[in-house]
């Protein structure tokens, strides 16, 4: 064989052995994903067509739409050490416990093998969230921020203040409710679960309030008084958001509530935006998107959501799962990501995408409301102290106890977390 010969033939297998991991086995792995239906859909297409680039068989185990569902299923598979799923996306706030408790396969050996890169992802993200002792444990795959969504064909300014907002509530719906007895003035998360807590930080935070000062816990501040009672007023004062906000209302609860035309204002994350504009929605056309609205003297601020891959320590298949992880992180699958969904990306250079900032106008927006978020504790004993916030937070919600005992009970209960589970 002449030597041009041999070097086409071994770089012809080079790049099987490169580009077609999933050739060396033939066994199937899998990753455990949630979410709306919607969600679960698109992330079926996304799989399908990475199963068909390099032949492999990747299967999507469809994981309930909520992220405390989401957590326990995982964490039972996990804490028996099972070789299922081989990859996983993780809430945001999940990963630090994970990492702790040595679930977590990390991946800076494969990422060097690999040439892959973290300069296009957000670093201050990677540091807080994604690594650990200065090694990578997963990557995010899309940031979730929140926003307020209002009618467009109701309002014709969105509101800036929780004042604001209140009045326009009482103005629209009663108007509304002549003809549509369902009508609410705002449908939010309050329901008792993780999506409450974010609500909640954004309430207090847009009153310059906190869990957290100089590292210590205040929570009986009168900051957070006002915007807690506010909360509380919402339902059962001006009676604006509906009765089953505490006992109901989660992401997917409040999204279809708007977008059956039941609510001038929603509060929700980015993806609920083009599922309002999809085809069989009641709003679509009629759906404007903003910052959520401050407290008077203060800023607007959205909790900092997001989903991260990792990969189990106990997978067997761990080559096949970190071509995952290359593909779904990739430019091109994070840009189709944005268009056909509305996730914003994990990667920050995907942002700067000429063709995105042409058809996505909402791209400036989240540009402020990213300098504008607020992390929820990254500790092991997150899920405690999570706890602790919805129970009170939610009891106060339904007319239980007044703010001030709300934020009473969970100073105390989170002084004792940190006591137990030693904070330095
Ligand atoms: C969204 C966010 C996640 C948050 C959850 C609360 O899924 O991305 O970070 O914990 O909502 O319900």
């Amino acid at each position: 064989m002449n030597v041009k010969l041999w070097t086409i033939i071994s770089l012809l297998f080079m790049s099987l052995f490169v580009f077609n991991s999933c050739s060396e086995k033939d066994d199937n792995f899998s990753i455990w994903i949630g979410g709306s239906p919607e969600e679960v859909d698109f992330w079926e297409k996304v799989i399908n067509d990475f199963n068909a680039k390099y032949d492999c068989n990747l299967i999507l185990v469809r994981q309930p739409t909520y992220t405390d569902q989401r957590k326990q299923s995982l964490i039972i598979s996990l804490e028996g050490k099972q070789q299922n799923p081989d990859l996983f996306l993780m809430d945001v706030v999940w990963i630090n416990q994970f990492i702790q408790s040595d679930w977590l396969e990390p991946l800076d050996d494969f990422a060097v093998k690999s040439k892959f890169k973290t300069e296009p992802f957000f670093k201050r993200v990677l540091n807080l969230v994604d690594k650990y002792d200065d090694n990578l444990f997963a990557l995010p795959v899309f940031m979730d921020v929140a926003l307020l969504y209002y009618r467009t064909d109701l309002i014709v300014q969105p509101p800036e203040t929780w004042e604001q907002l209140k009045e326009l509530s009482l103005r629209i719906q009663e108007e509304q409710r002549k003809t549509n007895k369902s009508f609410d003035g705002f449908v939010w998360q309050g329901a008792q679960y993780e999506g409450l807590v974010c609500s909640f930080l954004e309430f207090i935070a847009s009153n310059g309030g906190s869990i957290l000062q100089n590292d210590s816990v205040k929570i009986n501040s009168k900051e957070n008084i006002a915007a807690l009672q506010f909360m509380q007023d919402l339902i059962h004062k001006y009676k604006v958001s509906p009765e089953n906000t505490y006992t109901e209302m989660k992401e997917e609860e409040v999204r279809r509530e708007f977008q059956k035309g039941n609510a001038l204002f929603e509060r929700n994350w980015t993806y609920a935006w083009q599922l309002h504009n999809s085809n069989d929605s009641n709003v679509k056309g009629k759906v404007g998107m903003t910052i959520l609205p401050h407290f008077k003297g203060h800023n607007s601020v959205s909790t900092l959501g997001g989903w991260h891959i990792g990969m189990s320590k106990y997978s067997d298949n761990k080559e096949k799962a970190w071509q995952f992880i290359k593909y779904v992180t990739s430019y091109e699958v994070q840009k189709q990501m944005v268009l056909t969904i509305g996730w914003n990306p994990g990667r920050k250079d995907v942002y700067e995408d000429k063709e995105l900032k042409k058809k996505l106008s909402q791209l400036n927006l989240l540009e402020y409301v990213f300098d504008n978020t607020i992390a929820r504790p990254t500790v092991p004993y997150y899920t405690q102290i999570s706890e602790v916030i919805q129970r009170n937070v939610n009891n106060c919600l339904a007319n239980k106890i007044p703010p001030v005992e709300a934020l009473k009970e969970i100073e105390i209960e989170m002084k004792n977390i940190i006591k137990i589970y030693g904070e330095k």
